[in-house]
Parts: C-alpha cells; structure tokens; sequence
C-alpha cells in the first residue's frame, strides 16, 4: 500500500511547536452533555478553552486559548486530536479569529482567509480540519458586511452548530454500529477515537458505549498505540470514566490475542475515507486489519461524514501526515521521558496509514453504513 502525496488531496504539513497559553482551572459546561469535553467556545465568544491531551491520564487541565496562533499550536502539539475535534476546535479558532479582526468588511474578510490558512497547514491527514474551516469561511464571507458584534455572533453560532452536530452524528453512528456488536463480545480499538476525540461521545468509543447503553456486556482492548500513546493514555481514561470494561495491550499482542480468540470485533476510526472507501487513520491501523482478515475477524471503520472525502479517488491520495522523529526516539507520557534509543538513531514516524477498502467489513457513519465497502456504498449516501 502506498502512501505518497498526490497533488489533488493533499496540505501542507507542519513541525510540532509548543503550547504557548496559561492554563485555567474553569471546567467548562460541555455541549456534548458529558462531564469533559476536548473543546468549547466561552459564551464570550473571545475564549476557547481547551483540555490539554498531553498531560492526560494524570491531569485533567484546561488551557484558555485566546488567537488563532494558540489553536494552531495546540492542533500541531496534539493538546487537541482527534479527526472531529481539530475540525471544531479549527472552527472555534476561527471564530476568535473574527474577534479580532479589522471592522471594514474586506479587511475583515482577508483576516479570516489568512486565520483559514494558518489553521489549515497544522495538521494534513484528517479532512475534518479543511471541512470546518471551508464552512466557517463561508459563514464570514456572507456575514462580512454585518456589524462585528453580529457577524462574530453569527460565526460563533456556526461553529457551536458543527460541534453540536458531532455529537449527534456520534451518537447515530454510536446506535448503528452497536447493532452489530454482541453481548458480550470483546472490542479491540486503536489509538483514541472517543469523546476527546470528537465533540464529545465518539466514533469507535460512541459505538462501545451505545452497545453498552442497549444492555450488552462488553469489554474493550485498547492498543496502547505507539508513539505518543493515544490508546493508553485516553482511551483507556474514557472508558475506566465510565466503568467500562477495558484492559491495554501493547500494539504488538494484537496477533496473539487474535489467534487466541480474545478478540471478537474490530472498530476503529478515520481520518479520512477515500471515494473508493480505503481508510487512512492512526499508523498501526492496516497492520491490525491485515491481522483480523487473516483471522476471519469483522474490522469496522466507524465515523462522520465529515471524514469522507469523495474528492479523493483513493487512499494513494490521502496526505500522510510525518511528524518529528523524536516521538519515536523517546517515549513522553505526563509522568516523564525516557530515551529508549541510542543517541544519534535514526527514526521515521508517518502518524497515520490507510487501510485498503477490502479489509474493512463495514463503515457506520450518521447517514447508514456501507458494507461492503466501496466506491458505490460511498456515493450513494452523498445526498442526506
Ligand atoms: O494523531 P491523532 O491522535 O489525531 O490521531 C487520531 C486518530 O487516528 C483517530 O483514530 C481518528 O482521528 C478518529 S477520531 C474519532
């Protein structure tokens, strides 16, 4: 499977940069409805706060976040992740954006293009980022010529809408997935496809929690998802959070376990799905789909619709993300670092891979689910 850049899909990449905002212990009023939430707007509209990714398990502490320049930052940092929710906090920046931006609606609106593109060169690999933005612009431009206190109104409330949405999209996917999920089957999932990793709920989670919402009894694995321990250090926060039976392997057991028959199911989420429906998502994700195929396990992709992008002929097409080489060199969890090669080695780290449409047994997304997976099943759930 390759993974080289094409022309048509692709964005700029980005070196990660440090987090550079004062920490504030408000928690927020989570739209989602749930205790936390990776992301909110202020009802100022001038504040974006945000849990800070990096310092999970052991902390739970929200950075006030108040430029563009400090989304970005933590949208490249991974103080914010996840498909879906760099998408709504993209938006939200935004929205700050048009706090500060000039009163003349030219200037105003050549502010919000040059806020579009900063925040789209962070990260290249999750479509949801280009899809926010692109919806936010288009919110600015036809609120241009409004008073400033109405068009930073009318953004704000665009941007709350398309979180909001989230949510409801990952609870429809949530619903639909769990159907094929039985009691008491145990669910691998790699890497965090959960509520920090969305509006709020999930994808791969929202389908965990759904099942366990309709009475089923189920038990998760999580990949502990090397290099920068999304599995370990979040999913397995969400679901002890919610009593949720869930036990961490290393990325490297999956076959074991596979062979053992200790795994029932596969659900996964996306960064982005091809036209023809391979599926790129965090790097670690063929391998496991490869695994369950040559075990005759189901693996599923669950995500919104805001992941698909069916401008995009095939995986070859999606932009791979490669970020810093010392996220392999060293291991950096919130307790510490520690250096586990020589000094001088030589590491590569492309953040994400892509699936081959063949390998994956179904997509949920809010609009149905497409099984088998293809080009056709895709296109036919264009139109809501
Ligand atoms: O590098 P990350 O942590 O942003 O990667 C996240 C993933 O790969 C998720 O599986 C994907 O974004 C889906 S989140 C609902």
């Amino acid at each position: 499977m390759s993974t080289k850049k094409p022309a048509s899909c692709d964005q700029p990449s980005s070196s990660p940069q440090t987090l550079a905002a004062g920490h504030a212990h408000t928690h927020p009023a989570p739209l989602s409805g749930a205790s936390y939430s990776a992301v909110e707007l202020q009802p100022d509209n001038r504040t974006v706060l945000l849990l800070d990714q990096r310092l999970l398990p052991r902390a739970e502490r929200y950075a006030s976040l108040t430029n563009v320049e400090q989304v970005a930052d933590a949208i490249t940092n991974l103080a914010v992740r996840g498909a879906p929710a760099i998408g709504i906090a993209a938006a939200y920046g935004l929205v700050l954006a048009a706090a500060s931006a000039p009163e003349d609606p030219a200037d105003f609106v050549e502010a919000l293009e040059r806020a579009h593109a900063r925040l789209l060169s962070t990260r290249p690999t999750a479509v949801n980022l280009a899809w926010a933005l692109a919806r936010l612009l288009r919110t600015a431009r036809d609120a241009a010529s409004l008073e400033p206190a109405d068009r930073l109104a009318k953004l704000a409330e665009e941007a709350r809408a398309l979180h909001r949405e989230d949510v409801a999209s990952c609870r429809a996917i949530g619903v639909l997935g769990a159907l094929t999920i039985a009691d008491g089957a145990t669910v691998l999932t790699h890497c965090n496809a959960g509520a920090l990793a969305t509006g709020g709920y999930g994808t791969a989670l929202g389908v965990v929690r759904a099942a366990v919402e309709a009475g089923k009894r189920i038990r998760v694995l999580a990949t502990e998802t090397r290099p920068v321990l999304q599995g370990a250090r979040l999913t397995v926060w969400e679901l002890m959070r919610d009593g949720i039976p869930v036990t961490l392997i290393t990325d490297s057991m999956v076959g074991h376990f596979m062979a053992r028959g200790r795994i029932d199911v596969v659900v996964v989420g996306a960064d982005r799905i091809a036209r023809n429906g391979d599926v790129a998502n965090k790097i670690g994700t063929y391998g496991l789909a490869c695994l369950a195929h040559a075990h005759g396990i189901p693996f599923n992709v669950a995500a919104p619709w805001s992941t698909v992008d069916l401008g995009c002929p095939s995986g070859d097409a999606i932009p791979i993300e490669e970020r810093s080489a010392t996220e392999v060199l060293r291991i950096v969890t919130p307790m510490g670092t520690a250096f586990t090669a020589p000094e001088g080695a030589l590491a590569e780290n492309p953040s994400f891979d892509v699936t081959p449409a063949r390998l994956v047994r179904a997509i949920f997304t809010e609009r149905g689910a497409v099984s088998p997976v293809n080009e056709a099943g895709l296109v036919s759930l264009e139109t809501p």
